[in-house]
């Protein structure tokens, strides 16, 4: 089976991995946490960053950082994974939906201001696949209505919105650092902003929320352990150091992909860019022309050795949400047909070039 993804770890992984055993620093109390943080706030173009234990961990963090909480309410998209939503309504605020743009994946953001109420706090902007949202018409809404922007960038590790760092717009942004995405540290996470007092509280909610200056065990709010340990910042440094190549690599992915399934028929490829940024191929996303089509396609890669995921499943039409009572009768059209008519197929780092030959000649002769 060639799977959807593979990590690269020939850097410097094995030799930082060994610094922290032979010291003995494998808590989050070791030194590479402190490298970590500050080397990608440099790369980012950020002041602070926060590692934690995962993505979701940081937008916990984020929305309760910036104190969002019970009846506010937080604009997203419908067509992402759960965590974002989840985050807010663990919050006890609520997700206010909007559907997709169909090329590019991301919320439109044509339809946001209409979802604007007084109970509105923040709007949470999620890039997705590799492409990034259409930030300016939304940093424009966040300032005539006094709103947060939090910026998930999970997935967009170096890809840049008109020249300048996807994860350098939000007041609070987050990134993941789960194996499939462009740098990895097995799992992980980090909140980043510029404003110290939030690069405070991002810290101790990470900690259970010990108070800095405070009798040790003594707790004024509740918080979680989030930290991330020395042995997986220690994994990351070593791929950031490999970030520019990996990119480089992820964008040959694409680029070849492109050229071996241009003419695909049913099919829906990715934009290879906009007018304000070049794909850098998180996944490689195939819309097929009709659901059928698209499970066909899947069940026989599946027969063939090839492994694809399904994309993300609406927030709208989550049990879980259903069952809280949220979003009812509430539909999003883009994002429905997204969600039944896509998937994605092998595009990680450790895919050679055989291998990505291989899944594109059975695509072409399915
Ligand atoms: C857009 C987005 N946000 C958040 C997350 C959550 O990250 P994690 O898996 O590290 O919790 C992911 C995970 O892939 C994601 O794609």
């Amino acid at each position: 089976m060639i799977p959807v993804n593979t990590p690269l770890l020939n850097g410097n992984e094995e030799k930082y991995l060994l610094e922290c055993l032979r010291s003995g620093w494998i808590s989050s109390e070791g030194p590479f946490i402190k490298e970590f943080e500050e080397k990608f706030s440099e790369y980012i173009g950020r002041k602070f960053g926060v590692a934690v234990s995962s993505g979701s961990g940081a937008l916990d963090i984020a929305v309760r950082a910036l104190k969002i909480g019970s009846g506010d309410e937080v604009i997203m998209p419908s067509f992402t994974i759960i965590s974002p939503a989840q985050s807010v309504i663990s919050a006890g605020s609520i997700p206010v939906l909007v559907d997709s743009d169909p090329l590019t994946f991301n919320i439109d953001v044509t339809q946001i201001e209409a979802k604007i109420t007084p109970k509105t706090k923040a709007i949470l902007a999620v890039h997705i696949y590799g492409l990034p949202v259409d930030l300016d018409p939304i940093l424009k809404l966040c300032k005539k209505y006094k709103l947060y922007l939090i910026e998930d960038a999970a997935e967009v590790h170096g890809q840049t919105y008109k020249g300048k760092p996807c994860g350098s717009f939000g007041d609070i942004s987050i990134f993941s650092f789960y194996p499939n995405k462009h740098i990895t540290t097995g799992e992980g996470g980090m909140a980043m902003t510029d404003n110290p007092e939030l690069a405070e509280r991002c810290r101790k909610l990470r900690n259970l929320a010990f108070e800095p200056e405070a009798r040790r065990f003594v707790h004024y709010e509740l918080g979680w352990n989030y930290r991330m340990t020395n042995l997986q910042a220690a994994i990351g440094l070593a791929q950031l150091e490999k970030i520019q190549e990996h990119i480089i690599k992820k964008r040959a992915i694409g680029a070849a992909y492109q050229k071996e399934l241009k003419d695909l028929p049913g099919f829906q490829l990715p934009l290879a860019k906009t007018a304000y940024a070049e794909n850098i191929y998180w996944v490689f996303a195939l819309v097929a022309d009709t659901q059928e089509l698209c499970e066909n396609t899947v069940a026989k890669l599946k027969t063939a050795g090839v492994d694809t995921r399904p994309f993300f499943w609406c927030m709208h039409e989550q049990p879980v949400f259903k069952d809280l009572g949220l979003f009812v009768n509430e539909k999003y059209p883009v994002a429905e047909k997204l969600a039944r008519n896509g998937f994605y197929i092998p595009a990680g780092l450790g895919l050679s070039l055989e291998d990505l030959k291989r899944v594109a000649d059975i695509i072409k002769n399915l």
